[in-house]
């Protein structure tokens, strides 16, 4: 016990590093041009997209301090915050409209929570501006006027829609061997929040389960197809009728899985 927490205590800095790196790649630093800023239409819907760690958490092969999954009994074990991301009715969403500069001191007072709720599940480098999906912190200006209100406004919503528990509470409960039908999934959050959400699974598990809203943050409907992205297809984005909520199972020693499966 007095090692792992030494261990912890240790770790400690490099978590906080890792989150702010991690944080980084949502709002990175573009070479800001205003006249290029004006070009970009404003998003349509914001996307709550959660992810499933016993899902993701199954991909990690090797360990790294800002890889949540690498936690041990610590590793997240609710669906927590992939991003919060503006979107467009047609499927797309913008990108890099960077108006400023990505500054860690802004979220400072933010850091805990999202360490615990918005933490990185993988180890690998955050994608660039060009193609990566994580840059978008700054295209829901001007609804979110800045990073600290885009933060604070992601955790805020994720507390007030706790998907996890509505799950729970339907009896769909974390498990390595049993099977839910999708259809029911579903039909618990439009039960609990009167909504249709979109779920994306890998293989058939749920990897992740999306929230939409309108600009004011009321609830609405995810648009279907069209809102799958390349990145999600190409991780199998539809899921078959029966799918499953895994357990991430972490040995607790030194933060690394007991479980390294090759798939
Ligand atoms: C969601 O609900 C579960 C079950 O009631 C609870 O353990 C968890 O802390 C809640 N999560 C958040 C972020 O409030």
């Amino acid at each position: 016990m007095a090692t792992f927490s030494a261990r912890t205590h240790l770790a400690l800095p490099w978590l906080l590093l890792g989150v702010i790196l991690g944080l980084s790649c949502l709002i990175e630093k573009v070479d800001g041009n205003r006249e290029g800023e004006l070009n970009i239409r404003e998003f349509d819907y914001f996307k709550l997209a959660l992810q499933w760690p016993g899902t993701f958490c199954k991909s990690t092969r090797h360990c790294c301090s800002k890889n949540a999954c690498c936690r041990g009994s610590n590793a997240p074990t609710e669906f927590t915050i992939h991003g919060l991301w503006p979107d467009y009715n047609d499927g797309t969403w913008p990108s890099c409209c960077s108006r400023s500069d990505f500054d860690p001191k802004e979220i400072s007072t933010l850091v805990d929570g999202l360490e615990k709720y918005w933490p990185t599940l993988s180890c690998s480098s955050p994608s660039k501006c060009h193609g990566g999906r994580e840059k978008h912190g700054t295209c829901s200006y001007p609804v979110i006027r800045d990073e600290y209100h885009y933060f604070l406004t992601g955790l805020n919503v994720y507390f007030k829609y706790n998907v996890t528990r509505v799950l729970y509470e339907a009896g769909y409960v974390p498990s390595n061997t049993e099977k839910y039908p999708v259809g029911g999934i579903i039909s618990a959050i439009q039960n609990a929040f009167h909504i249709t959400p979109s779920i994306v699974c890998s293989k058939d598990s749920i990897k992740e389960l999306h929230l939409c809203f309108y600009k004011d943050f009321t609830p609405r409907d995810c648009a279907t197809v069209s809102s799958i992205n390349i990145e999600m297809v190409t991780s199998k984005a539809s899921c078959p009728k029966y799918v499953s909520l895994p357990i991430h199972v972490s040995s607790g020693r030194d933060g690394f899985p007991s479980l390294l499966p090759h798939d």
